[in-house]
């Protein structure tokens, strides 16, 4: 069944045009070397999907204290950006454009995942009480350390860090990872966040270190490089945003502190409340990335048709599929993704799933 044409009108982001609507949506995929340097082989893998244009990476650590899985790239050290100039290099062979998402873990952390096996950070000490894979198997994530009010404008400088960075590694642009239960979303989030200071109770408190963080690395890097990821709602990593009213009134108030900030994109990961979407598309200036939950292939287009939506990252049919452009062009089949080499496996799963080409 062949998706809406509107996928493949092209688009102009920012700076940057693209071919089409779609892009390669962001994914941990585990196999960077021990000191967060991306492997060779990611190279590859993002080179092989550069026809999807705008490509989000994988979740990289902007410090030490921002990894939290193992093996997951940073962007912090003079390796970690040799490392990523393999890999801009090779995308933009491809004629590709990358986009490095900074995620700070916080809470959702193991000390034995990490060189440092420090205790996670996070706004309050709460834990998130989640089973978490660590070598020795499956273990709880701990109680974290809260951040004092001084520390909290250190993590927002940790991220202007890591964009310049990744500017230096030769990247488009950062996507700023508010998204998904991790740090940002756990200052969002009323049970993840039981702070007394400017940085918590109040809606407008909650807001306050995203807000911070976007403005820092617009400022230090520009505002047409700097994109930011939500998932309203989501309750990923335990998170409770409070029903569908306070979580309304808690991103309607987010985005409107976002938008006099003229970032190039805000990037949703869609949980399913269409009147909170609608919202966000009237309160959002520029251009809108929207990640729809539980979406069918035939599906993929349905916002963009629908004009609620820029552009529509793909992820596990872009990760099982390099050549998913192509293969929605010609309604061709799907590759069947592996679960088993998801989170691990070097090559295998990664850089080994056949296009139509090498069936
Ligand atoms: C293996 C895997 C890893 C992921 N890692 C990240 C990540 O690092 N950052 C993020 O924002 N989302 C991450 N996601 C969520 C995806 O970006 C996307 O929102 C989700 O997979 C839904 O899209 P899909 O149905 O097209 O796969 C991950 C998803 C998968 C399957």
């Amino acid at each position: 069944m062949t998706i809406s044409p509107a996928a493949w009108e092209p688009f102009t982001l920012g700076t940057i045009s693209l071919p089409h609507r779609l892009a390669l949506a962001p994914m941990t995929r585990n196999r960077a070397n021990d000191d967060g340097t991306p492997a060779e082989i990611a190279a590859d893998y993002y080179a092989q999907r550069a026809s999807l244009g705008l490509l989000i990476t994988e979740g990289t650590q902007p410090s030490a204290d921002g990894q939290g899985y193992l093996n997951t790239p940073g962007i912090y050290t003079p390796e970690h950006i040799a490392g990523w100039k393999r890999v801009t290099r090779a995308v933009h062979e491809a004629a590709g454009h990358l986009f490095i998402q900074l995620m700070h873990v916080g809470r959702l952390a193991h000390p034995d995942n990490t060189p440092h096996h420090r205790e996670p950070v996070a706004p309050s000490a709460i834990s998130a009480d989640q089973d978490f894979f660590t070598p020795s198997g499956m273990q709880k994530t701990p109680t974290p350390r809260a951040l004092t009010t001084e520390e909290v404008s250190g993590v927002a400088a940790e991220f202007v860090h890591a964009a310049r960075s990744a500017i230096e590694a030769g990247a488009d642009g950062v996507e700023i990872h508010g998204a998904n239960g991790y740090l940002l979303h756990q200052f969002l989030a009323p049970n993840s966040n039981q702070r007394t200071d400017q940085y918590g109770g109040s809606i407008e408190n909650r807001s306050r270190f995203v807000v911070d963080v976007a403005r820092a690395v617009a400022d230090a890097i520009g505002p047409e490089r700097t994109g930011i990821r939500i998932s309203p709602g989501f309750p990923l990593g335990a998170l409770d945003e409070g029903g569908a009213e306070a979580t309304r009134a808690q991103y309607r108030h987010l985005v409107s502190e976002l938008a006099p900030l003229n970032l190039t994109y805000l990037h949703v990961h869609h949980a399913g409340d269409d009147e909170l979407l609608g919202s966000i598309r009237e309160l959002w200036p520029s251009a809108l990335l929207v990640v729809r939950y539980g979406r069918e292939r035939d599906q993929i287009a349905d916002d963009l048709e629908a004009g609620l939506a820029d552009i529509a990252p793909l992820g596990r049919w872009a990760l099982a599929n390099p050549d998913v452009v192509e293969r929605l062009r010609l309604d061709a089949p799907f590759n069947q993704i592996d679960p088993d080499t998801l989170y691990s496996g070097g090559s295998r799963g990664y850089i080994d799933y056949p296009t139509l080409a090498q069936p």
